[in-house]
């Protein structure tokens, strides 16, 4: 299989992407994804929501800044599922792309009931995520699967979608037409995703975070494409630019642990200070609205 895909990116060039890369960026994070945001079992690796306007005391015990980072990923998520209508029709059954260590999976089978599969193309995280899918004991509802949602060959197979900030590392026509095909007549899919509207910066985050990520435009085309209608589109950007600075300060504590107080930390140091310098740049990007994070459901048509 060629692994390098040329893509037209939202600068109108032509840029390479490395589909190979993803897994090998997201075994080289694990530690530090479970050092930050564990212990789990519910670990998420996407950014986290907000109250409108609030601006948490960062001059506090590293610990309250982890509690809250891990509290505003979940309140990302309970944001979506309330805006998707997952509290009143709850899908019996539910496919997670790009699921991570599975914290998604597992909130959507212990607060919804739902059957997921959860979907990641990073082998290493297939066991931990079992271990943290038995822990949550939730193993009779979530099944980690290890594959390539590309090569998706599920019909007619799910009531509903999610990919929380995964999509931005996948081919978006290919995406929406297995997705389309995956699910039952009705059934929707529901996408958390950073979007780019100044597409100067896409180069920097793409080679940050290995994404290729796109505009809003070319996702709505995309899904229209392959049968989706757009019914919900919510830009939560201001919401989550904060977590840039909780990020931020979480990081800096951590560095002023290893240094000043001798307790040495699993993740190295110059990643440790990339890290800090990169999120305040990130900060500025969304407060900006260099890019956009939005919540958008998509549903089939004719249903
Ligand atoms: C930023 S993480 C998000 C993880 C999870 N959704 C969460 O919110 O915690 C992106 C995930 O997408 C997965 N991923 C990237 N490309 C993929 C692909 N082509 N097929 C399946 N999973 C993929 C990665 O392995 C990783 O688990």
């Amino acid at each position: 299989m060629n692994n390098h895909v040329v893509i037209e990116a939202a600068t109108g060039g032509g840029t390479t992407f490395d589909e190979s890369e993803v897994p090998l960026y997201y075994s080289r994070k694990t530690a530090d994804i479970l050092h930050k945001y564990g212990p789990g079992p519910r670990i998420h690796f996407h950014m986290g929501m907000f109250d409108p306007g609030a601006a948490p005391n960062t001059t506090v015990a590293q610990r309250v800044i982890q509690q809250r980072i891990l509290d505003s990923q979940e309140a990302v998520l309970e944001h979506a599922a309330a805006s998707w209508g997952v509290p009143t029709n709850p899908p019996g059954s539910l496919l997670d792309i790009g699921c991570g260590l599975g914290g998604g999976s597992i909130y959507w089978a212990q607060e919804y009931g739902a059957a997921v599969t959860g979907l990641t193309v990073t082998a290493e995280h297939i066991p931990l995520m079992a271990g943290f899918v038995r822990q949550a004991g939730v193993a009779n509802l979530v099944s980690p699967v290890l594959g390539d949602v590309h090569d998706l060959r599920d019909e007619r197979t799910y009531d509903a979608a999610v990919a929380i900030e995964s999509t931005g590392y996948m081919d978006r026509e290919r995406l929406f037409s297995v997705v389309a095909r995956a699910l039952k007549p009705g059934g929707w899919f529901g996408v958390q995703e950073h979007f780019v509207c100044r597409p100067e910066w896409t180069e920097f985050i793409d080679g940050y975070y290995k994404t290729r990520l796109g505009t809003l435009t070319e996702y709505i085309f995309a899904a229209h494409a392959a049968g989706f209608d757009l019914e919900q589109d919510e830009d939560i950007t201001d919401r989550v630019a904060e977590f840039w600075i909780q990020s931020m300060a979480w990081t800096t504590a951590e560095l002023d642990q290893a240094e000043r107080r001798g307790t040495p930390s699993p993740i190295a140091r110059d990643r440790l200070l990339e890290s800090a310098l990169t999120h305040g740049k990130l900060f500025r990007v969304w407060r900006d609205h260099a890019i956009e994070t939005r919540l958008l459901l998509f549903r089939l048509k004719g249903r």
